[in-house]
């Protein structure tokens, strides 16, 4: 595969409408604007693009979530990471991009928002994401039936931090 170069830096607000030009093109999981402003806002360190020449081919966006757990006999929460969404433009893909946003988001997730565990969903028809995810340390825990609007199920995968 011909290598090309490419940055990954934080989202800008006048990145926000190339990101979600390519969740359109790419997903069938589409958002409001406000959502990906709220995501902006409130994780900026976890909602990363792709550029190449300045143009944004690919991005991930993130939240935290925090989960009752018991730490000991103690209950206490924790923070998880949520992948949201990633996606790279077809044209560039099995070039490492995506990987190097998952990387970076990661890094975030722990080092800035203090998660100890991350977890995203999944298609089970899925089969590149669910590889490229394995390919970063994700496995499946489990399945929600029925999970997306046309009656697929979900795998969520999980990765401690
Ligand atoms: C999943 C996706 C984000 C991967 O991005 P990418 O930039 O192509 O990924 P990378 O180049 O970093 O791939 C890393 C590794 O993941 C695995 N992988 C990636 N795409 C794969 C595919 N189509 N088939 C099998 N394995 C794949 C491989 O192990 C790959 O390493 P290799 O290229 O050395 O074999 C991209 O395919 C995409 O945007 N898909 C459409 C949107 C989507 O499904 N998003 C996830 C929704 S949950």
């Amino acid at each position: 595969m011909e290598r090309v170069e490419f940055r990954v830096e934080e989202v800008n607000e006048a990145d926000i409408p190339h990101v979600i030009r390519i969740n359109e093109a790419v997903l069938p999981e589409n958002y409001p604007y406000y959502f990906y402003e709220m995501l902006y806002k409130n994780y900026p360190k976890a909602f990363l693009v792709a550029k190449v020449g300045g143009k944004v081919v690919g991005y991930v966006m993130c939240r935290v979530e925090h989960s009752l757990h018991l730490d000991g006999f103690l209950p206490g929460f924790m923070k998880k990471g949520h992948i949201v969404s990633i996606a790279i433009l077809p044209g560039y893909r099995r070039r490492g991009i995506g990987t190097e946003l998952m990387r970076r988001a990661l890094e975030s997730l722990k080092n800035v928002y203090g998660c100890r565990e991350v977890y995203l969903e999944v298609r089970v028809s899925n089969k590149a994401a669910i590889e490229f995810y394995k390919n970063l340390g994700f496995r499946i825990d489990h399945t929600i039936r029925h999970y997306y609007k046309d009656g697929e199920d979900a795998y969520v995968m999980v990765k401690e931090l």
